[in-house]
């Protein structure tokens, strides 16, 4: 039982809602999910239980799903042909979850690299029993829907290897009910931050949103960190340690060899070179922009989505726990 009733291969896609989303986020996530929408039953997961695993205090939680679930839909994912839905409102998910945990060692889960990334990035003096479980929710959040492929970046492969395992276990210990699902890698390199220190990070200040208007694009682009060895417009430029020119690659790139050449040769201004490349920018985002425009006029059509998505997400999650329990004896 590895498709859906669609006969599709299923496709589980997930973030936490930390609000508005970036254009890393787009060009890592979201541009990758509209493309898979077709092909595959996908189900895009607002995971906002996995927020609380580093962050107690949630009283924007409703906001920021809200901000990014309108990321969501100027991007163009369409929840008439995926559900959208929050984690918390399905209860299934925290059954799973629990049954789930049985399966992996603590040890195992204390091996696990992301957690400590996590560690060392937040500086965390302690880690919750909630967050040393965190790829078990995340296996519970796949194998509840069956799941076969999980679109993600480089940092969340080892939680896919862990959901692995747990099917792999499930299924001995008590018959086939999962698939093996597999990580989908993201094929395109990491947006740089616009200031070439690390990745696009929402919490690094180092981005421009997915909803910025064109002023504000100008101004991140504008202060963005280029080539600190020109001084003057004729020096020779080294376009690869420009975050303009990483944005120009992905915005522009019909003209990136022209961008390319003309740095290289000192013959391009910077200040030029910008303004072209917030341009492009901005008239990639108007579409988006546009979207987006229409469910800030109309926020109840946000909750709407949200509500129908959960009504039939909560359906294909009863239907698996009921195979769990069969599976398992249960009742
Ligand atoms: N851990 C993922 C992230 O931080 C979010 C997530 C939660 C997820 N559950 C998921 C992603 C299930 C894919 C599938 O990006
Ligand atoms: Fe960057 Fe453009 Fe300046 Fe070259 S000309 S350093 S690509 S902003």
């Amino acid at each position: 039982m590895a498709e859906s009733s669609s006969g599709k291969k299923v496709i589980l896609s997930g973030m936490r809602p930390t609000g508005r989303l970036h254009l890393g986020n787009y060009l890592g996530a979201l541009e990758n999910w509209v493309k898979l929408q077709d092909e595959f039953q996908s189900y895009h997961l607002v995971a906002d239980y996995h927020l609380l695993t580093t962050n107690t205090d949630s009283s924007g939680i409703l906001h920021n799903t809200q901000e990014m679930v309108k990321d969501w839909l100027a991007a163009g994912l369409d929840p008439q042909k995926a559900p959208f839905f929050r984690q918390s409102q399905i209860k299934e998910h925290c059954e799973l979850h629990l049954i789930c945990s049985m399966l992996v060692t603590t040890a195992r889960l204390e091996r696990n690299p992301t957690l400590k990334e996590q560690v060392r990035d937040l500086h965390l003096k302690t880690v919750a029993y909630g967050h040393l479980g965190y790829p078990i929710l995340q296996a519970a959040d796949i194998l509840l829907y069956k799941g076969n492929f999980v679109p993600v970046g480089e940092d969340q492969v080892p939680h896919v290897e862990i959901t692995r395992e747990v099917a792999r276990t499930f299924n001995s210990l008590y018959g086939e009910v999962f698939p093996e699902p597999q990580a989908k890698l993201t094929r395109f390199a990491r947006l740089p931050g616009l200031d070439m220190q690390a990745k696009m990070s929402k919490s690094l200040g180092n981005a421009i949103d997915m909803a910025d208007p064109p002023d504000v694009v100008w101004d991140r682009i504008r202060t963005a960190f280029t080539d600190p060895t020109r001084i003057r417009k004729n020096d020779p430029g080294h376009p690869d340690g420009c975050a303009v020119f990483h944005h120009h690659c992905r915005f522009n790139s019909d003209q990136e060899e022209v961008v390319r050449t003309e740095c290289e040769a000192g013959d391009r201004g910077c200040v030029d070179c910008k303004k072209e490349c917030a341009a492009k920018i901005s008239e990639f985002l108007a579409p988006l922009q546009e979207r987006r425009a229409y469910y800030d006029d109309h926020p109840d059509e946000v909750m709407d989505i949200l509500i129908d998505g959960e009504k039939r997400a909560r359906e294909t999650a009863r239907k698996t726990m009921d195979d769990v329990r069969a599976a398992m004896n249960l009742g």
